[in-house]
């Protein structure tokens, strides 16, 4: 038999919790059973037309071949007018990386920059991807607890507690996946006055969600809050979720020159340039019409105020609002301890997300996986209806527990 050896890396790194859960979902949903899928973390909207026919036509006019590593002029040019006008931040599309997904540019920095030794700071709840990320270039993840009596967020004090010599990353996420959570311009500078105690300290914003944003006044970006970090600064970006483009694989980096060369070095070697077509479509995407930006946003917000009255009603869970993205991050800590039908009796969220499936067929993810227990998370990617619905049996479920 022919033995596989794997590197030390793989053995320190595992699948994404959410596409285990959500494959575990589909996989019932084959076999029969009635699922209510909250795992998806994607938008439910259809690309926009006017994106969808720029790839048509950019297929029609050839643009299928390599493009520049870092991404076609025009692209690289649109972004750079997308991060002046609606972030007013100057970069040059020398500074701007396109990549295979933002998820790509973030691993991409990280192989950049990490070695053995090499700590990165994570804010948990984190998205799931960076510990393990941090982990597969050899380096520390450094979670750094934020609990909902904070907001969900990084306070100076805990930033300044954590730095030490071998510090290279802070990871900054707003709005947050799993909680929805916004930084404001003046948390930002109360961070910033740390990070200007430690000049070693790089700084990665996952700009992601900016679009999806539920406050009256527009989301602030830490470089518009604290310009003096732009030399430090990577602001990572895409048009998956902002454009309902998950499936397109374009994300995006903007930095320091120096960075972004060597991410481009890195990608050349590795992945290449991202699709070209997909690229033709962003570049639609990022200088064409913004209704579908607003108009989805607010249709995430109706839905995101239609969950929080029903989850509030349920005894034993509660939700702090978020600000923005499309997850609710729900504290179940009333129904830890409890005993299904089974007799089973519920010893975390784990447990309880089992409990969820087991009984009533709604998909969620554990709050263990996002570094915060006992919680759970839930996608508002979905229709009314569907949420209507998994109000209704998440309610049946948790009166089954006693
Ligand atoms: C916080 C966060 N960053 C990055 C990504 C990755 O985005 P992309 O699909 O562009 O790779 C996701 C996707 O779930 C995310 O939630």
């Amino acid at each position: 038999m022919t033995a596989i050896t794997l590197a030390a890396r793989l053995r320190r790194i595992k699948p994404s919790p959410s596409t285990s859960a959500a494959d575990r979902a589909q996989a019932l949903q084959r076999s029969g059973r009635s699922i209510v899928n909250l795992v998806a973390g994607e938008p439910d909207f259809d690309t926009p037309a006017h994106i969808r026919a720029a790839a048509l036509q950019a297929i029609a006019a050839g643009a299928t071949r390599y493009t520049p590593i870092a991404g076609s002029a025009q692209l690289r040019e649109a972004i750079a007018e997308k991060l002046l006008r609606e972030n007013a931040l100057t970069y040059d599309a020398r500074e701007i990386i396109v990549t295979n997904g933002a998820k790509s540019a973030i691993y991409c920095a990280f192989a950049a920059t990490l070695g053995p030794g090499d700590e990165v700071l994570i804010p948990a709840p984190f998205w799931v991807s960076y510990p393990d990320m941090v982990l597969a270039c050899d380096a520390l993840p450094v979670v750094l607890p934020c609990p909902e009596d904070q907001g969900f967020k990084l306070t100076a004090q805990q930033l300044e507690a954590a730095i030490t010599p071998r510090t290279r990353w802070l990871l900054l996420n707003s709005p947050s996946n799993p909680t929805g959570a916004c930084y404001t311009a003046g948390e930002y500078r109360a961070l910033a006055q740390v990070l200007a105690r430690h000049p070693q300290v790089m700084v990665m914003t996952d700009d992601i969600y900016e679009h999806i944003q539920f406050t009256d006044a527009p989301g602030v970006h830490l470089l518009a809050a604290a310009p003096q970090l732009r030399a430090r600064t990577l602001a990572i970006n895409g048009v998956s979720k902002s454009y309902a483009m998950t499936g397109w694989r374009i994300g995006y980096a903007a930095g320091p020159l120096a960075l972004i060369q060597a991410m481009e070095t890195l990608q050349s070697q590795t992945s290449g340039n991202a699709c070209s077509v997909s690229q033709a479509a962003a570049v639609a995407a990022l200088r064409g019409d913004q209704s579908f930006v607003r108009e989805s946003a607010a249709i995430y917000r109706q839905r995101r105020d239609l969950m929080l009255a029903g989850l509030r009603q349920i005894p034993g869970l509660g939700c702090r609002a978020p600000d923005g993205a499309f997850y609710l991050f729900v504290h179940c800590a009333g129904l830890i301890g409890k005993r299904t039908p089974q007799g089973k009796v519920l010893a975390d969220d784990m447990d309880l997300v089992l409990h969820l499936l087991d009984s009533e067929g709604v998909a969620v993810v554990a709050g263990s996986a996002y570094g915060l227990s006992p919680y759970f998370r839930l996608s508002i990617a979905t229709s009314a209806q569907v949420l209507q619905e998994a109000l209704t049996r998440i309610a049946r479920a948790v009166e089954k527990l006693r």
